[in-house]
């Protein structure tokens, strides 16, 4: 009777962890597919600012719409959705943007995957992690693939005059060489949990 009732203590902590598991597994999925859609809404939202920008002037002036309209979409958006909203990357153009610890190490997971020959398009992770002062956040990363468009001012033969205005406004620039098709960055999304 007594092993029975221990059978059937151990089979109700089981479960409950279980349980506990797939409820985690549940919430990162759900926020993975918010941050997913965040991700997009911002690149879609950068793509269309950015083809504006090299199509009223010089590439010079897109470098304007990446300085100044990034981080203001990026600003607006999370105050919308409640959380911040980045772009990094393993190079990075300005150092405002380079990884903290824990999205350098998601970047070199993306790297791994890319070189197993995975679809940069589908990267992504999302996971829960405590904050320095003890509090939850769900943490988010999507790949950016380098596509044409960002040849001009990423890519491996810059035109020089456009090279040296990116040199003036960002003397540390290490975010030149990218073949098409490679792993430009990730967006980066942090959201606080209750
Ligand atoms: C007109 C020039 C220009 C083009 C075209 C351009 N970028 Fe950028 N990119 C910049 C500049 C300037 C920055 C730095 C922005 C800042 O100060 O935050 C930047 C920053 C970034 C960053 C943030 C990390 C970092 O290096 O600081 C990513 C990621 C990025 N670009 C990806 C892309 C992708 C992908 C494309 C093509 C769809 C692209 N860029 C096209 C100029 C450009």
């Amino acid at each position: 009777m007594e092993r029975k009732t221990r059978t059937a203590a151990l089979i109700s902590a089981a479960l409950m962890t279980a349980t506990a598991i797939v409820c985690v597994a549940a919430e990162i999925e759900e926020r993975t597919a918010a941050a997913r859609a965040v991700a997009d809404a911002y690149q879609a939202q950068l793509r269309a600012e950015l083809l504006k920008g090299l199509k009223e002037g010089a590439a010079a002036g897109a470098i304007v719409v990446c300085r100044e309209k990034a981080p203001a979409i990026a600003a607006k958006m999370g105050a919308e959705k409640g959380c911040e909203i980045g772009r990094t990357g393993a190079r990075v153009r300005n150092p405002q943007n380079a990884p903290d610890a824990w999205e350098a190490g998601v970047l070199a997971a993306f790297e791994a995957k890319c070189a197993q020959g995975e679809n940069i398009i589908r990267m992504e992770h999302g996971e829960i992690v405590a904050a320095a002062d003890g509090k939850r956040v769900f943490r988010y990363m999507k790949a950016i693939p380098m596509g044409e468009a960002c040849q001009k001012c990423h890519g491996t033969a810059i035109d020089t005059a456009l090279a040296a205005v990116i040199r003036q406004h960002y003397p540390q620039d290490q975010a030149t060489g990218f073949a098409t098709g490679s792993l430009r960055g990730a967006f980066t999304i942090t959201q606080p949990l209750p």
